[in-house]
């Protein structure tokens, strides 16, 4: 059964694109160009309306990025909830609700109501695109996403959400830095809105639903990075989205609660500075957590062969009470002054690490905890 202590990377989420099959998850109402009653059945399904305020006297590249990011992100949230939401209603093996505390009819109202705004998000970060004449207008692509149970699916759901926590944080400090005070307002309600949902998910998977004093951080390269291992397809060069993809960085040990060395492996066949006399002394691990100075440490063991670098590095856990999500890079640096400052230095990204106790005995919890 599942572990306690959850990790997630490229690798380990066992995608394989080559053999995906594009699922039919389509949502039937309208979105993304719902009409004005597909809209309106949107936002009373959401709990509120789209934003009516004007959109920003103006919107730097940078910005454009971020919405980008955001419509990239939002467009697959809102098809993972719909395939979760389709599952549980077809009646899908592993889907079965089982929660004490929440009956079917209940999960599946939370979960539509989620799916409703989370297209309402990405609704506005489209029309903040198109409002800006932006390049490119992220549409929903064809995802694959890896879970098979309706607990891995909240697993899943914990982490992205973890994960955009962080990139939100990124967001809000590139709009300040370039003059993008219009969309500060309504991110930061997102940001709140995102917290609540992970609240939720995270008491159905039996862990405390406030995760740290400080939410992790990360970068929007990092993001866009581990999104791609769910998309099959995308009607639009990916590529046009100027943000680098890096190889993921696969974390091959289940890490725990102290200090621990993990194992690592990292793809570099594409990295033409990469090669079998390289000198991997020179590489480091470096985890983003909380609202710590990114922490470097240096890789041991590496071997290379065939174009994949597996190596140790420490988990600090104790020093840096890693609980929750930590980010880990393959940097070719240390000594960062802060989380943007890893991007030109990483060689391989993210490493998605997750430590979480379990609240209550699992004898005690509800069905979605995870029982080691
Ligand atoms: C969890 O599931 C097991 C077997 O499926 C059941 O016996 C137990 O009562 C359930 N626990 C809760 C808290 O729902
Ligand atoms: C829905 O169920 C299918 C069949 O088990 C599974 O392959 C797919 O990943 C599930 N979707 C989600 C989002 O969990
Ligand atoms: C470090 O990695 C970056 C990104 O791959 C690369 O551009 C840079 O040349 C590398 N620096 C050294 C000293 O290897």
């Amino acid at each position: 059964m599942f572990s306690q202590y959850l990790v997630y990377s490229a690798t380990l989420l066992g995608l394989s694109t080559a053999y995906a099959t594009p699922r039919g998850t389509v949502p039937d109402d309208g979105f993304p160009n719902p009409n004005p009653q597909q809209l309106l059945s949107i936002e009373q399904q959401a709990d509120g309306l789209l934003s009516n305020l004007p959109p920003p006297p103006t919107l730097s590249q940078a910005g454009i990025t971020n919405f980008q990011l955001i419509a990239f992100n939002e467009n697959l949230e809102v098809s993972f909830f719909q395939e979760i939401i389709s599952n549980i209603t077809n009646h899908v093996p592993g889907f079965e609700v089982e929660s004490s505390t929440y009956s079917e009819a209940a999960l599946l109202e939370v979960l539509k109501t989620v799916k409703a705004q989370e297209e309402l998000h990405a609704i506005t970060a489209i029309t903040t695109l198109q409002n800006f004449k932006a390049p490119l207008v992220p549409l929903p692509c064809t995802y694959d996403f890896p879970s098979t149970t309706l607990e891995e699916a909240i697993t899943l759901a914990e982490t992205l959400t973890a994960v955009v926590l962080g990139t939100l944080q990124d967001a809000e400090q590139s709009f300040a830095q370039n003059g993008d005070d219009g969309p500060v307002r309504a991110v930061s309600s997102v940001i709140g809105q995102e917290g609540e949902q992970n609240g939720f998910y995270r008491v159905l998977l039996n862990r405390k639903p406030s995760e740290k004093p400080f939410l992790t951080t990360n970068v929007a390269a990092f993001a866009f990075s581990a999104l791609q291992q769910f998309v099959v397809s995308c009607p639009f060069d990916v590529a046009q989205i100027p943000l680098p993809i890096f190889p993921g960085l696969s974390v091959l040990t289940a890490p725990e609660a102290r200090d621990m060395y993990l194992s690592f492996s990292a793809d570099l066949s594409g990295n033409p500075q990469v090669h079998e006399g390289s000198d991997f002394a020179g590489l480091f691990v470096t985890y983003l957590v909380g609202q710590q100075l990114p922490i470097s440490e240096p890789i041991i063991n590496p071997k290379f062969d065939g174009g994949v670098l597996t190596f140790d590095a420490l988990f600090p856990f104790t020093e840096n009470i890693m609980s929750g999500l930590s980010i880990a890079a393959l940097t070719n640096a240390s000594n960062f002054a802060n989380a943007d400052a890893l991007v030109a230095n990483t060689l391989a990204a993210p490493g998605l690490i997750q430590v979480n106790d379990p609240l209550l005995p699992s004898s005690k919890a509800s069905n979605y905890s995870s029982s080691a």
